[in-house]
């Protein structure tokens, strides 16, 4: 088993537990909306949405580094922190044990 805990708190402010695998090839995206979370994810992981955005907590250096695609789709947030990553592009692995992500506020 490679399952790790992660923290997710919703756009109402409440916060959950959950233990998600690390060895299914999911994205946090993937996770996230077998979770039953709002998460539109309208591009379906092709980081051309932002949909699937998330504030990270907790755990933001065991993370992937951004690719110039995230990047560049974070840009064009009017709304963007610096913790703010497409939980589309972070595929959920062992070391990302812990992490702690905030659902992105969307008022679009
Ligand atoms: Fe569209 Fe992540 S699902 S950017």
């Amino acid at each position: 088993m490679s399952d790790i805990n992660i923290t997710v708190e919703d756009r109402e402010g409440n916060v959950a537990d959950l233990v998600a695998p690390t060895d299914m090839g999911l994205s946090l995206m993937e996770f996230l909306k077998a979770s039953e979370y709002d998460v539109l994810a309208t591009c379906g992981g092709m980081a051309l949405c932002a949909t699937c955005c998330v504030d990270v907590l907790e755990g933001e250096d065991k993370l992937n580094e951004m690719s110039d695609d995230e990047y560049a789709m974070l840009d064009t947030l009017p709304d963007l922190l610096p913790n703010s990553r497409l939980a589309c592009q972070i595929q959920l692995k062992p070391e990302m044990e812990g992490l702690k992500v905030r659902l992105h506020a969307m008022d679009y």
